[in-house]
This record gives C-alpha cells, structure tokens and sequence, in this order.
C-alpha cells in the first residue's frame, strides 16, 4: 500500500522517444503508453510519474541485494576517481584479482580461474569458445560440435543464438554456427504441473544426450551446456537427476559440460551457485547479472582447474587464449563485484533465499484459483505463472498483463509469451512475498 511519505516527484520525460530503439521490447506500444522508472530503492522502483512499484523480478535477475546500494554505489564512484580504465590484455589492476579470487571461493572445488567479459552473452560465447580451444589443445581437433537445449537461452551473440532454443531468438538470423545440435526440453505439463522445486519427472530427459552421442559421434562434440533452471523461456528447474546424469553421460563421452549461470549464479535457488544446489560440478559455469547486482555490467566464466591449467603450457610469452573484451574486468565492474559479495555474505542472503524457498513456493501456488492459471512452477526464489492464451493469440494476454501490472497494480514483473515470471531480490520480506502475491492476483483477475 502506498503511504504518501512513497511517492516521489515525477520526473520530466522526454517528448520524443523515437530515437532509442528498444531491445527486447514491443517498441510501438511501449511508446504509446510508456513504462518508464526514474528511481529505485530496496525493494521498489519509483516510475516516471512518481508511483512506487514492487520490484518482482530483481530488475531483470539482476539485483539480489536490492536495489540503490550504498556500499555498491560508494565502491563504484571510488574506483571512477582513483582508477577510471585499465586495460585488461597485458595489463592488471588488483581488483580484478581479488575479484576472481572470491567468485572462486565461492564456486564449486576446483573451480578456481575465472575469465571476465561484460555480459552473459560474451560469457556464453567465451564458455564455448574455451570449451572448442581446449579439445585442440587435446589433439581432438575434431570435437567442434556444441549441444545446446531446445528452449534454452543463452544470450544473444551468434554462439549463444545457436545453442539457444527459443525459436523467435534464432528464425530470423540466417544458419548460426552449424553443427549444433539440442536436447529436448525438460517440460511435461501433464507429468510436472503445478510442481515445487524439480519435479520428480524427467531424469531421462538427460538421457537424449546418448542418442545424440550416437547419432553423431562423442569424437565430434565438444561441450554441452544447460541452464540449471531455464529462465527466460518461463521457468522450468531441473528434473530431480537430470543434471547428475548429464554430468555422468558427459563425463563418459569426454565432453565438456557448461552451467549457464548468468540467472542462477549468486543466490537465486538458496546457493551461490544451483552447481551447489545440485551436487554437481560443471567445467565451466556462466555468469553475469547478479555479480555487480546489476550495477555496472559485468559477465564471466568459472573454469575448471584442469581446464585452465592445460591452456598453461608453451613458451611463456605467448598468449594462451586469444580472447578476451576491451572491457574485461573493468575497474568499476570489479569494485561493484566485490561490495556486492560483502553483502551477499554479511547479510547472508543465498541463506536467507533457501529459508524464504519454501514460503515463497506456498503462497505463489495459491495463484492456481486465479482464472486462466494453467500450471505454476517454483525454484529457489523463482516462480513462473502460466496463463492460458486468449483469443488475440499467444502472448496477447501476457502483454496485456506486463501493462496491467506497471499501470494499474503497482508491481513489476516480467512476461514470456503468456507466462508471468516472478523472480524478486533476495532481501524480500515475508510480507512483501505477501504483496507480490496479492498484486499478481489482482493482475491476472484484470486480464481474465
Ligand atoms: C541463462 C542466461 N544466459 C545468458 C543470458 C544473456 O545475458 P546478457 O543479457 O547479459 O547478455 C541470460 C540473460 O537473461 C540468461 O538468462
């Protein structure tokens, strides 16, 4: 409920919003009725006209700590003073060492190096970029094809698009890198509906992997990489098993295996990372959003030790990988990084999301009442609402809904097609689950 002491000033808009165009984003009618922040703190983002709006989604996965930081904000404008660049090829600075230092801590064993870019998508394309190199190191030159997962999303970059699986990502961008191939997605509605946490069904999912290793042979392919709990195409966690099984099949056949981390990594299913969660070391984890909790980009990958160290061989002054961004480890990213660790660990918040899971799950799972819920699924602080379509067509209700919610109920969510998606900071309160909860209601009920 807004208390007068909430609401700001509105903020002077542009009247020409023609020039920027949008990413992600129905452009035309975003333009027509614009949703449009100007501040955030904690919990809430202010919009343009002064309202005070739940945040529901971490800005886009991004902010686990909340919003506005100071200790993020002071360490950013810090390191802008005192070291605004620094370049990253032959050059080092020390706070991007201690940096990766801590993202190691706080991954799996051994895995300690960690390569730095700017977003998750370079982090995808440098995940499957090492993951080629390193079976040329190995004399098997021949390994090159990637397998990715239908319905997976991983970013935007021509790598990311191939192993992708969302068809709108991928139809419009010619042939992509060729020899991909895709698991099956691990949904089943009629066997997993309404389904906290991984569903019981589904282990044998991972097992398409042998009929691909089959069909194309383990010589050819060189890595496989999954989100542990996909996303952006409407939340759907892992089967019970799944994971532990791609790692033995992987394992088996000498192909790389990839966590894509970039939503999962820093708290969101109650661990630094669902490797943690699910007892299961990758060879390479993706990661972006919540290192910086959004505040400055930044992206990466965590390698394996035995990975890294067989790049480590050959004359000294030679570079081992020929990769890496402008911006990597960029001084304010890796300042944002480290202040936004402190806070993950002092106010212990991937403990605080495990505690607040089984709540969340709850009272997210009283929305199967609401018109047109066709299933619901819940990981970690996660939650994905499926609507059924209305007659305007696949995704018509879930815009209707995206506008609904920012307009008139004062809560930011995020939508996939028909599919409301709920993924809020880690610093939530019981009581603001509460709010989430009965917002969303509200918005279902006025796109019924
Ligand atoms: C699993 C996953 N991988 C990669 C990306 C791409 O990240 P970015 O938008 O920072 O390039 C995303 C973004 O949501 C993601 O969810």
């Amino acid at each position: 409920m807004n208390v007068k002491s909430d609401i700001r000033p509105s903020v002077p808009v542009p009247n020409d919003l023609s020039a920027f165009w949008m990413p992600f984003t129905a452009n035309r009618a975003f333009k027509r009725a614009p949703r449009m922040v100007a501040g955030a703190k904690d919990m809430h983002y202010f919009s343009a006209d002064g309202r005070k709006l739940i945040d529901a989604v971490a800005g886009m996965w991004c902010t686990n700590a909340g919003h506005g930081r100071e200790t993020i904000a002071a360490a950013i404008g810090k390191s802008a003073a005192t070291l605004d660049y620094a370049p990253p090829f032959q050059f080092g600075h020390p706070q991007a060492f201690e940096l990766a230092s801590r993202i190691a801590e706080l991954a799996p064993d051994e895995m300690n190096h960690v390569f730095f870019c700017n977003s998750g998508s370079e982090a995808v394309d440098t995940a499957l970029k090492i993951a080629l190199a390193y079976h040329q190191i190995h004399k098997e030159g021949t390994r090159t094809r990637l397998i990715g997962r239908e319905r997976g999303y991983h970013g935007v970059g021509f790598g990311g698009i191939s192993v992708g699986g969302m068809i709108n990502n991928r139809k419009a961008f010619g042939t992509l890198l060729t020899g991909v191939d895709h698991l099956p997605a691990t949904y089943d509605r009629d066997k997993q509906a309404f389904s906290k946490g991984e569903p019981e069904y589904g282990a044998h999912f991972a097992d398409e992997l042998e009929r691909i290793v089959t069909l194309h042979g383990a010589s050819t392919i060189a890595a496989v990489i999954v989100e542990p709990m996909a996303g952006s195409t409407g939340v759907i966690p892992a089967p019970k098993g799944y994971l532990k099984r791609l790692r033995e099949i992987t394992q088996k056949h000498g192909i790389l295996l990839i966590f894509d981390e970039v939503i999962t990594g820093y708290g969101r299913l109650g661990f630094a990372f669902a490797a943690e969660r699910y007892g299961v070391t990758p060879d390479m984890i993706t990661f972006a959003k919540g290192i910086t909790n959004g505040a400055v980009p930044m992206g990466g990958v965590i390698v394996r030790d035995k990975v890294h160290d067989d790049f480590m061989t050959g004359p000294e002054h030679v570079v081992e990988l020929f990769h890496g961004y402008t911006y990597s480890a960029h001084p304010l990213a890796c300042a944002a990084g480290l202040a936004t660790l402190d806070i993950y660990r002092d106010e212990k918040l991937f403990e605080r999301a495990r505690a607040m899971e089984p709540k969340f799950a709850e009272a997210v799972m009283s929305l199967r009442k609401e018109p047109n819920v066709a299933d619901i699924r819940t990981v970690g602080l996660t939650a994905g609402i499926d609507l059924a379509p209305n007659a305007g067509g696949v995704g018509k209700r879930g815009y209707e809904a995206l506008a609904a919610s920012f307009h008139d109920h004062d809560i930011m969510l995020r939508t996939a097609g028909d599919t409301l998606v709920l993924t809020p900071p880690l610093i939530i309160s019981e009581d603001q689950i509460g709010e989430i909860v009965e917002k969303t209601a509200k918005t279902i009920r006025a796109v019924a």
